[in-house]
């Protein structure tokens, strides 16, 4: 890993102070420092980039992790003294080169403004602080730039010293009462489309579909194929009172799109807002006719559309929650919404700085958004949205029932986050853990039971440290402290076991520790429909003791003559799986144990679960044709990101 780092710096310094190096380098080198170097008064700041610009070009001829690490180590060169040019430098670069396409680049690296997501001040942020040689550089040229490096070895790190050691007593749940059952509601991934226009391209190859800017880059020659099958009508919404206009039937075969979005959303689109209207109205609905109530609902996360950086704004970010917030109060009425956020809800995309850094108030509009309304909607008393204003949006609240719920913001392991390449290896930059861990003992020493919510599960696109951390940390204060983990973020309805000694191939009833409930999306991108499900949760203990869902065929919308979505009855938990389990005992690991061997043994058990996994839409795997479910005893039966990854690199070879 040869750098020409001098070089670098003395082409830096030499703006600031002029001159002073030994022009010994290759010829490239010199004929941009002596140009550089000659021109009084000093050269402007597109030299400085051009050259800065043409140096990351030359990383090419490196190995691909080299490279790599080199362009951190040039930018972190580069940020000691301008770091106002870190951004145009590194667009220069990576568009010039061709290295991402266009939008990518812009993305990664443009300059951050109010409109079109960039993330070049995030980057400069993080060049300023990380290690691009050590285990933070390796990390980011793994996860965030195009698996350039080899995995790194995850370090042997633990948090351990901030709990006391697990007793024998924390090894068993407490028994389910006989008091009854009461309701929680789970919903996730709502992703509003805001620009979501009828007509728009819903077959398209580039960005998202079903907007206005939404192209598919082959012309459409004739009629389109999906003539009178789509009924899409303008104007069709819900009243304040959930009354529902159809609107208009307008014809959108007009020849320029080969699939008109209709009117309540395709599968490779977001949600327009009446869907996610239908979705919420299908829930009081069928509370109302079932005379079910929800004790409280909790909803993990994601708002914002799927779309191109360019294509998202702060203004669409905030407009977006602030919609999403108001749609749920407007259906939830006076059941509290414990809400978390998604990788999406931020801007730009994903971004969540650490106070320990130095990075105070540098997305605080976010949390204090979000609490201010969480607090109006009286989700949140005044002490807990003081916590969740400084927590990153995280918190914990008792419910009336005496159970405890704590949500964490998890964009704090996410790999999308840049600024979790700072300092990687350590256990706790966001102060995160300890939060949790504070909570969870000072409920176990009241003997109170924990539920934790947050949008990103463990096991599935999450960096390694934080996700053995938060395993340890599941596991230590499982099943007798927190009887159950919820997660949205895949947008498929899934579940992952967790064994104690997690990684270590001890799958066996005994050894099942937990379960993490992983929740469908209301969004139907991509391929699934959309769903929504609730728990029916023991009064005394909070174990789950089943779980509902249910779904709409989308499909079915594009020739229903305009009228609403229909919703039905998916699937009992407890049924489903023909799995012989007493009535009295909770869906506990040990029950999703005996799911997970049948899945092992059966292609008809894996097909089960990817049909709910998808919802029975079009695009559903099959496990009898295809590879899609061969990883899936994987991915029931591993928690943490490196034990998914090796049973995986297991099943493949
Ligand atoms: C980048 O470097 C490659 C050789 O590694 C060269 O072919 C290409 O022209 C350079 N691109 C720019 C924009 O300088
Ligand atoms: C590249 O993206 C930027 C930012 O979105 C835009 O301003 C520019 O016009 C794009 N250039 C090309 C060639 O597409
Ligand atoms: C951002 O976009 C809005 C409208 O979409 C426009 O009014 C505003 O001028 C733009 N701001 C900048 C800084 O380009
Ligand atoms: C990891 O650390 C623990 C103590 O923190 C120690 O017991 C164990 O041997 C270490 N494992 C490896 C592979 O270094
Ligand atoms: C076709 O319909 C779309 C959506 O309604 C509209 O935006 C477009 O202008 C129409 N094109 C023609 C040629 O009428
Ligand atoms: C979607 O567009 C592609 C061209 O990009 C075309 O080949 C395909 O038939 C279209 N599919 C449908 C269902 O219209
Ligand atoms: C969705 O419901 C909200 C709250 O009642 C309402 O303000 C909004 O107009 C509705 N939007 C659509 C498209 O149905
Ligand atoms: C609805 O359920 C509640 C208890 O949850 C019960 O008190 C009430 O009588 C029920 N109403 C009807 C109409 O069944
Ligand atoms: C990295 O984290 C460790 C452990 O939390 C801490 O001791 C150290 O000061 C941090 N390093 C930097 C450069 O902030
Ligand atoms: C593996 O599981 C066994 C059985 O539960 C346990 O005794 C052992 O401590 C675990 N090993 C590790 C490394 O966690
Ligand atoms: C359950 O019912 C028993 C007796 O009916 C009562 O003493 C106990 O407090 C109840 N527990 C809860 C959590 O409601
Ligand atoms: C919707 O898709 C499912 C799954 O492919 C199919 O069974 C069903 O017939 C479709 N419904 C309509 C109305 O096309």
């Amino acid at each position: 890993m040869v750098l020409c780092f001098n070089i670098l710096l003395s082409l830096i310094t030499s703006c600031a102070f002029v001159h002073a190096h030994p022009l010994d380098r290759n010829p490239v080198d010199e004929a941009n420092l002596a140009a550089l170097l000659s021109s009084q008064p000093i050269e402007a700041d597109d030299v400085i980039i051009e050259t800065i610009a043409l140096q990351l070009n030359r990383t090419s001829r490196d190995s691909k992790c080299d490279a790599c690490i080199n362009r951190l180590l040039i930018g972190k060169t580069l940020v000691s003294t301008r770091p106002d040019l870190v951004a145009p430098a590194f667009t220069k670069w990576c568009v010039d080169s061709k290295y991402s396409s266009n939008n990518t680049c812009y993305q990664d690296y443009g300059i951050s403004s109010v409109n079109g997501s960039s993330e070049g001040s995030n980057y400069a942020d993080l060049l300023s602080q990380m290690d691009p040689t050590g285990y933070d550089g390796h990390l980011y040229c793994y996860f965030r730039d195009s698996y350039n490096c080899p995995r790194p070895v995850t370090p042997n790190v633990t948090i351990s010293h901030l709990f006391p050691p697990k007793k024998a007593e924390h090894m068993t749940a407490p028994e389910p009462g006989t008091n009854g059952t009461f309701n929680v509601l789970h919903v996730s991934d709502l992703h509003i489309e805001l620009d979501y226009t009828i007509g728009g391209e819903a077959n398209c190859t580039d960005s998202l579909c079903c907007t206005p800017h939404s192209v598919n880059r082959h012309k459409l020659e004739g009629a389109s194929s999906f003539k009178g099958l789509w009924d899409s009508y303008f104007n069709s919404y819900y009243n304040e009172d959930f009354s529902f206009e159809k609107g208009s039937e307008v014809n959108v075969f007009n020849g320029t799109s080969w699939m008109p979005a209709a009117s309540w959303g395709y599968y490779h689109c977001d949600s327009p807002e009446r869907l996610i209207n239908s979705s919420l109205n299908s829930i009081v609905d069928y509370a109302t006719q079932k005379n079910v109530s929800f004790d409280f609902t909790i909803f993990t996360g994601d708002m914002i559309s799927h779309d191109l950086g360019k294509h998202i704004s702060y203004e669409s970010t905030r407009e977006s929650e602030v919609r999403i917030m108001k749609d749920l109060k407007s259906r939830m009425g006076s059941t509290p919404v414990f809400p978390v956020l998604g990788n999406h809800d931020n801007y730009p995309y994903a971004e969540m700085a650490p106070q320990k850094y130095g990075f105070y108030n540098k997305f605080s509009w976010n949390s204090d958004l979000m609490s201010d309304m969480w607090e109006d909607f009286g989700w949140l008393n005044e002490e807990q949205a003081q916590q969740s204003r400084t927590h990153y949006a995280g918190y914990s609240v008792e419910t009336k029932m005496g159970l405890k719920v704590i949500s964490l913001n998890s964009n704090t392991w996410y790999p999308s986050n840049t600024y979790n390449y700072i300092n990687a290896s350590a256990v706790d930059n966001f102060g995160q853990f300890e939060f949790l861990i504070e909570e969870l003992i000072a409920s176990e020493n009241k003997n109170q039971r924990v539920w934790i919510t947050a949008h990103i599960p463990p096991g599935l696109g999450c960096l390694p440290i934080p996700s053995k951390i938060f395993t340890e940390i599941v596991e230590r204060f499982s099943p007798s402290t927190i009887a159950g983990v919820f997660f949205g973020h895949t947008h498929k309805d899934q579940f992952e076991i967790l064994y104690a000694g997690s990684g270590n191939d001890t799958k066996s009833m005994e050894n099942a520790l937990n379960t993490a409930y992983i929740a469908p999306s209301i969004t139907p991108w991509n391929d699934v429909n959309p769903a929504w499900r609730y728990y029916e949760v023991d009064k005394t203990t909070f174990s789950i003791m089943d779980m509902h869902t249910f779904y709409t065929p989308l499909n079915a919308t594009y020739s229903n003559d305009g009228a609403e979505p229909t919703w039905k009855y998916e699937y009992s938990a407890r049924d489903i799986y023909n799995i012989s389990w007493p009535q009295t005992s909770p869906l506990n690991a040990s029950y999703w144990h005996q799911v997970a061997q049948k899945m092992k043994g059966s292609v008809q058990y894996r097909q089960l679960f990817r049909n709910l996994y998808y919802r029975y839409a079009p695009n559903t795997s099959n496990c009898s044709t295809s590879k899609d479910c061969d990883d899936d005893y994987c991915m029931v039966t591993e928690f943490t990101a490196d034990d998914y990854n090796n049973c995986v690199a297991a099943v493949s070879t």
